[in-house]
C-alpha cells in the first residue's frame, strides 16, 4: 500500500459511562498501557503521511502521556458535541492532509483491542474496492449499544443507527458499527458541514455521514471483521465502561497468560496470575496463585513466583524462589531465596544465592551473595558484603531526619539480633556485632563490638517487692 493514508483518532470524549472524576476515557489502562496508546500503536504499521489525535475532555493527561511522540499532532474540539463534531474540530487538519494523502483513517481511541493486521485489511479493502468510504463492521449476537448498520433491499449499506434512535426492528440486526472508517478526504469534507444533531442525544454523530454518502450516490461498503478468527468480535470491541474494561483485560490477560504457557511457563490456577505485555518469563518457571508481574519484569528460568507475589519493573535470575512478596525496581540473582512477606524496595540488588526473609524490607541497597537476611529486619542505602549473617530485628539507622546516609558491612561478617546500625557507618569484614549494640562509629575488620550496659541481676527482688 502506498502511503494514501492519514490516520484520525478520535479521543475528545469524557467517557461519561466510565464514571470517573479525573482520568479522560482514552487514559484508562489495560494491561498497564493507555487506551489510547494502544490505538496509536494498531495504526502504526498503516502506510501513513500524518497522524492526528481529537483530544478535548482532560486533553492535558493526554498531551502529557503523548509528549514524547513527536511525529502526532493534536486536535482541539472545544466542546464534546459528538464523534461527529470531534471530525469536523478537525476540518483545517484534514484540509492540510488532503494534499498529501486522499484517503483518511477515523479510529476510536475507545477501541483499544484492534488489530494492526486488521486495520491493514480494511484499508486494503477500502481503496480496492476504490469506496469513498468504508466501515469496519461485526457481526454480533450482543448488539446491544452499536450503531446497527442498515442496508438497503440491495444489501447496499444505507446508514447507521445508533442504538438510541433505532427502531425495534433495526436493533434486531445483528452487523454493527465499529467505529473504525476509512473515507476519501476530499468527500469527507464535502459532507461533514451537513450533519444535523436531530438526534436522541443531540450530538452530530460521525455516523450520520454514512447516509449522505448513500444518497449522493457515492460507493459505500462494510468490511465486516471476524469471518477469518473468532476473536475478532473481540478485537472490534468498544470500550465505553468499567465492566468492558474489565472484559478487554481478561482478554488480553487469557492471551498473555497462554502464550506464556506456550512457551514452557506453568501456572496454578492461571485466571488468578496477572501478567503484564512487556514481561517476559523463563522456562520451566512456576507462578503460583494471585501472583503479578508488572512493567519490565524479566523472570529467568525455573523460577518459582507465589503464591501472592507482586513484582514490578525487576529482574530475577534463575532458580529463584519469591514467596509472597513485594519487588519493586530491584535486581535479584540465581538461587535466591525471598519471603515470605519481604519487601524489596527500588534500587535493590541481591546476588546469587543470598535469603532476604520474612518481614524483612531492603531499600537502594546490595546484598552480596550467600548473604543472608532471614527476619524482621530493615536494610536502607547499604551494601552488604559475602556471607554475612544479619540477625533478627536488625536495622539500618539510615535516615537522621534530614538525610539518607549510608551503611557499609564487609564479607562474612557477623550482624547480631536487634542491632541498630546508626549511619553513615562502616563495619570491615569478619567482624561481630553483639546482639542489641547500637553502632555509632565504624568497626574494623576481624573486630567484635558490644555496646551494652553490664547485667544487673538482683536475687529475690520480685518476693521483697511483695
Ligand atoms: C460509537 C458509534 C457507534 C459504534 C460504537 C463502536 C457514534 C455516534 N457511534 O458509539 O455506531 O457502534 O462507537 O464502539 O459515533 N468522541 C469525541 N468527541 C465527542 C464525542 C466522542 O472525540 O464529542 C470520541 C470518543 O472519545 C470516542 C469516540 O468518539 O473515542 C466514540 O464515542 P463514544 O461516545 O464512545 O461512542 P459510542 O457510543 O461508543
Ligand atoms: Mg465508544
Amino acid at each position: 500500500m502506498s502511503k494514501k493514508y492519514s490516520i484520525l483518532i478520535l479521543a475528545a470524549g469524557e467517557g461519561t459511562r466510565m464514571r470517573s472524576s479525573s482520568i479522560p476515557k482514552v487514559m484508562h489502562t489495560l494491561c498497564g498501557v493507555p487506551l489510547i496508546q494502544r490505538v496509536i500503536k494498531a495504526s502504526m504499521p498503516i502506510p501513513q503521511e500524518k497522524i492526528g489525535i481529537v483530544v478535548g475532555y482532560g486533553n492535558e493527561k493526554i498531551k502529557e502521556e503523548l509528549k514524547k511522540q513527536k511525529n502526532i499532532e493534536l486536535i482541539p474540539q472545544k466542546k464534546q458535541m459528538g464523534s461527529g463534531n470531534a471530525v469536523q474540530s478537525a476540518k483545517n487538519w484534514l484540509q492540510h492532509v488532503s494534499k498529501s494523502s486522499s484517503h483518511i483513517l477515523v479510529v476510536c481511541g475507545d477501541t483499544p483491542l484492534i488489530s494492526s493486521e486488521t486495520l491493514l485489511s480494511f484499508c486494503n479493502f477500502h481503496l480496492k474496492q476504490e469506496n469513498n468510504a468504508s466501515i469496519l463492521s461485526f457481526k454480533t449476537s450482543q448488539p446491544f449499544g452499536y450503531g446497527r448498520i442498515v442496508r438497503d433491499q440491495n444489501l447496499r449499506v444505507q446508514k447507521i443507527v445508533e442504538e438510541k434512535d433505532a427502531t425495534l426492528e433495526e436493533k434486531n440486526i445483528d452487523e454493527v458499527n465499529s467505529a473504525i472508517y476509512c473515507f476519501e478526504i476530499k468527500k469527507l469534507l464535502e459532507i461533514l458541514p451537513h450533519l444535523k444533531n436531530n438526534n436522541a442525544k443531540k450530538e452530530y454523530y460521525l455516523t450520520d455521514v454514512i447516509e449522505h454518502f448513500y444518497n449522493k450516490r457515492l460507493k459505500v461498503d462494510a468490511f465486516q471483521s471476524g469471518a477469518r478468527n473468532g476473536l475478532a468480535i473481540k478485537e472490534t470491541m468498544g470500550i465505553n465502561t468499567r465492566v468492558e474494561l474489565s472484559m478487554a483485560e481478561e482478554f488480553l490477560q487469557e492471551k498473555i497468560r497462554n502464550y506464556w504457557m506456550e512457551q514452557g511457563v506453568t501456572m496454578l490456577n492461571p485466571s488468578s496470575i496477572y501478567i503484564e505485555e512487556k514481561v517476559t518469563i523463563g522456562k520451566d518457571t512456576l507462578l503460583l496463585p494471585q501472583t503479578m508481574l508488572l512493567g519490565a519484569t524479566k523472570i529467568g528460568e525455573r523460577c518459582k513466583i507465589g503464591p501472592s507475589s507482586f513484582i514490578e519493573n525487576s529482574n530475577i535470575g534463575e532458580n529463584t524462589v519469591v514467596r509472597a512478596s513485594f519487588i519493586y525496581g530491584s535486581t535479584i540473582g540465581n538461587k535466591v531465596e525471598i519471603g515470605p512477606y519481604t519487601h524489596l524496595r527500588t534500587g535493590s540488588v541481591v546476588q546469587d544465592e543470598a535469603r532476604i526473609g520474612n518481614f524483612t524490607e531492603i531499600k537502594n541497597s546490595n546484598i552480596g551473595k550467600e548473604t543472608k537476611v532471614s527476619h524482621l529486619a530493615y536494610i536502607g542505602d547499604s551494601i552488604l558484603g559475602e556471607k554475612i549473617n544479619v540477625g533478627a530485628g536488625a536495622i539500618t539507622c539510615n535516615f537522621d531526619g534530614k538525610n539518607k546516609h549510608k551503611t557499609t558491612i564487609g564479607s562474612q561478617s557477623f550482624v547480631g539480633s536487634n542491632v541498630n546500625l546508626i549511619a553513615p557507618v562502616k563495619v570491615g569484614a569478619r567482624s561481630v556485632l553483639a546482639a542489641g549494640s547500637t553502632i555509632t562509629e565504624d568497626v574494623p575488620s576481624d573486630s567484635l563490638a558490644i555496646e551494652r550496659t553490664s547485667l544487673v541481676i538482683k536475687k529475690g527482688w520480685v518476693k521483697k517487692r511483695k
